[in-house]
């Protein structure tokens, strides 16, 4: 298990835009039906990050991530539904305050849904704990995929599943496909949402094509054209409901303009299980 990992250092990154914009789409869809809904969020994080922790003005993580959008206008409802999210820890106006996935499904849940986060290290699940305090949520200070097994079916039969690791261990990805296969067994409904970074192209086929074979993947990809760093992020989803690849487009699309300036041409794939479809790309590029 590796603990160096420190999301304060990235919290707001466009990574973390692309994979809560994501996140909200699909909480967003499960809430049209009145059952309620669960939603395990394995590698959790503290939940809550105080934008001033990271390196000075200018070479901030969150400039080129959530800033754009906190300030841009928009009348998509899911670019609205995060932004009203992001406002709502922010009410001075200003981002100071970014709101990891735990408190993104938290402030979209309604009184029958029901939250569990698994975070390993002592003093993350102690602030998830206290930043999750005014809502309802169980935050667990344990290994977030021996939670796959202990939380998995739930009782709700419908859910979100938020596996979000790392990284920073060679053996990340193989602990990640030892629970995967048992984890669609056990609740083959649910939408496993599986964040990867861009940075080894490489590493990313390989991690795909064994994906592939575990059950309907789509891909949603958010790229740049850095060279160094991370280059884009990853978002393999088992189950993605239908029509959500679709009210997802205008997002992506909104977004194109929005992030021109700060983090330059971005891409966004959409890759849907092959069974349902052929890529979809949106292009952006910028002189
Ligand atoms: C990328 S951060 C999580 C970010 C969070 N999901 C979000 O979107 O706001 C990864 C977190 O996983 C934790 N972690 C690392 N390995 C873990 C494991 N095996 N089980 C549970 N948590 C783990 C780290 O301490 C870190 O806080």
């Amino acid at each position: 298990m590796n603990v160096n990992y420190a999301h304060l250092f990235h919290a707001g990154n466009f990574a973390d835009v692309h994979k809560h914009l994501v996140l909200t789409a699909l909480l967003m869809r499960l809430s049209e039906k009145p059952s309620p809904w669960f939603y395990l969020d394995t590698h959790a994080g503290e939940g809550l990050y105080t934008l001033a922790g990271q390196p000075p003005p200018g070479r901030s993580e969150f400039e080129s991530g959530a800033e754009p959008i906190f300030h841009a206008s928009s009348d998509n409802p899911i670019v609205r539904a995060y932004q009203f999210l992001l406002n709502r820890f922010n009410p001075e106006g200003r981002l100071i305050r970014y709101p990891g996935s735990p408190l993104v499904a938290a402030s979209l849940a309604r009184p029958t849904d029901r939250l569990v986060a698994t975070e390993c290290v002592p003093e993350r699940a102690r602030a998830l704990r206290k930043h999750l305090e005014s809502w309802s949520g169980d935050v667990h200070c344990r290994d977030g995929y021996e939670a796959l097994g202990a939380f998995l079916p739930p009782r709700e039969q419908r859910g979100v599943i938020l596996i979000d690791p790392p990284y920073e261990s060679t053996r990340e990805a193989e602990h990640l496909l030892r629970a995967l296969p048992r984890s669609l067994a056990r609740f083959p409904r649910g939408i496993y949402v599986v964040w990867h970074p861009w940075v080894n192209p490489a590493f990313v086929s390989g991690l795909r094509r064994r994906l592939k074979t575990l059950g309907p993947v789509s891909f949603l990809d958010w790229q740049t054209t850095r060279r160094q760093g991370l280059r884009g992020s990853g978002l393999a989803v088992f189950n993605l409901p239908y029509g959500l690849a679709t009210s997802l487009k205008p997002v992506w699309e909104s977004l194109k303009d929005m992030y021109a300036t700060t983090l330059g041409p971005v891409e966004f794939v959409q890759t849907e299980p092959t069974r349902m479809g052929a890529a979809t790309r949106i292009r952006k590029t910028v002189p």
